[in-house]
């Protein structure tokens, strides 16, 4: 949501001064004449940041309560599932038994992407800031370790949980922990670049990574993606992971603000301050 209030060209046209905010919400259907999205009944799509939306229908899917609490379908269920699912097992490659560090893990996308790489029996170490967020991650989430960025070198740390070096960083943060990340590489390791939110607010542009060059001698690779070119495969990573919270083996993460449109400002950089675990999600009532 940062990047599309940008005003430079990305993966999507940003948002206008004057326009609703774009945002991917659950809304509930008051009036209809569409026969797949009855009175009553609930979708989630694109609807923005307003109170109420009008649409024909397209990009829209229909979700039921029954099946999952609502808020689900913005979590797991949601972007922020898919680009855990996708960028872990597509885009980093994951295989059975290697270690992943994971950046912002106690984050929305970190913690289904450190779940989902613990059910593939991997070594997972999350960094995330504080004990109280660090705690979550081992006691609640079934990571191996978790770092404290804020206290630790993360460097180094990353060196002690993972002394024969990192398969797969999944980054969400960049800057000076991406660089950790870079220098514990192992051999043939690979760093996914889903998000950058250290440098999000940035006026000036961000200094690149000086770690980069590590990828010469690791035989590594650096790839960015946006979960949104994975579309069509959403219904696998919908089945899939529907499936682990059914069983109970994963769990969504939600830090839910009850409030009105006029709160969307604050709620939203309560993601730049780490005010949230899991994620983050306005209910307007
Ligand atoms: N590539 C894609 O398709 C795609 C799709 C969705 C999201 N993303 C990206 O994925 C990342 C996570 O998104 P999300 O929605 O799951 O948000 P989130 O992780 O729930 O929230 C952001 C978290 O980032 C951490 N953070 C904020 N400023 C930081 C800083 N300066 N240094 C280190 N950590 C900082 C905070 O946790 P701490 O308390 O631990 O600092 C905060 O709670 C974002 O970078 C987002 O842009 C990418």
């Amino acid at each position: 949501m940062r990047g599309w209030i940008v005003n430079r060209p990305s993966y999507i046209p940003p948002v206008q001064v004057g326009e609703i905010m774009r945002a991917t919400t659950v809304v509930r259907v008051i009036e209809s004449q569409h026969p797949a999205h009855p009175v009553g009944s609930f979708a989630v799509g694109m609807f923005g940041v307003q109170e109420y939306a009008l649409s024909n229908g397209t990009d829209v899917t229909r979700v039921d309560p029954e099946l999952a609490p609502l808020t689900t379908y913005l979590g797991a269920l949601g972007m922020t599932g898919m680009t855990a699912y996708f960028g872990l097992l597509d885009v980093g490659a994951l295989k059975p038994g290697e270690t992943v560090a994971i950046s912002g893990a106690a984050g929305a996308v970190g913690g289904v992407a450190g779940q989902i790489a613990k059910l593939m029996d991997c070594r997972v170490i999350g960094i995330a800031g504080g004990e109280a967020k660090c705690r979550h991650l081992t006691e609640d989430l079934g990571f191996d370790a978790a770092i404290d960025y804020k206290a630790e070198d993360v460097r180094r740390s990353l060196r002690r949980h993972a002394p024969d070096g990192i398969d797969v960083f999944f980054d969400n943060v960049g800057g000076a922990i991406l660089d950790a990340g870079l220098i514990n590489l192992a051999v043939r390791g690979r760093v996914v670049v889903c998000g950058g939110i250290a440098h999000y607010n940035d006026e000036a542009p961000a200094p690149g990574p000086s770690a980069y060059l590590i990828l010469i001698p690791k035989r590594a690779r650096m790839e960015g993606f946006v979960a949104f070119d994975y579309a069509d495969r959403y219904p696998e990573a919908m089945e899939r992971i529907s499936g682990w919270l059914d069983a109970g083996s994963i769990t969504n993460q939600e830090h839910v603000v009850h409030g009105g449109i006029e709160d969307f400002p604050a709620v939203l950089a309560m993601l730049f301050k780490g005010e949230n675990t899991g994620k983050l999600i306005l209910a307007i009532e």
